[in-house]
């Protein structure tokens, strides 16, 4: 075995992105949720998923590279077992967003987008969760968090930790 595994899509994934492009003129137009997709499957865009998806819509890999690069939702890097998006669109501007993550890159010790190096915990921001009415809003894996605060984010990142201290123990 070479270890390198083949990235693929499964065939009910497949049939979803053949739904998608026929909404479409192009195929291209269609990149956008089919890298959302792709990075839902694969955790985050490597090299191959990207030949994948280009393979996928026939598309040149350089048009999918300058998509992937342009927008910060995409990521090329593994992300950690908690992906904490933070949405920092203006209601949760408004609300505090942005002192939420200076206040969790600070504590974790990273920088937006980057991952601890326990691999546990990874921060990023992002557009309008479409939760404004709950702002500032935390995506933390598939859960949104509502009315969020430095000290909710102290109290989970703690709760964490200590858990997986207790599994190591
Ligand atoms: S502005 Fe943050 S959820 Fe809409």
């Amino acid at each position: 075995m070479s270890g390198v595994e083949q990235v693929r899509f499964t065939e009910q994934r497949l049939s979803e992105i053949n739904a998608v492009v026929k909404k479409y003129p192009a195929a291209r137009s269609a990149l956008l949720p089919v890298l959302h997709m792709a990075q839902k499957d694969f955790g985050y865009l490597s090299m191959e998923v990207q030949q994948l998806v280009a393979d996928t819509l026939n598309l040149r890999l350089m048009m999918v590279r300058e998509v992937v690069t342009f927008y910060t939702m995409f990521r090329e890097q593994p992300t950690g077992k908690y992906l904490m998006e933070v949405c920092t669109n203006a209601g949760c501007m408004l609300n505090g967003a942005n002192e939420l993550v200076e206040h969790i890159t600070k504590t974790l010790g990273i920088k937006v987008g980057g991952t601890t190096p326990d691999g546990m915990f990874t921060v990023t921001e992002v557009e309008c969760a479409g939760a404004c009415g709950g702002a500032p809003v935390v995506q933390i894996n598939n859960e949104y968090h509502e009315k969020v605060d430095a000290a909710y984010m102290d109290a989970f990142i703690t709760k964490v930790n200590a858990s997986a201290e207790g599994d190591q123990a």
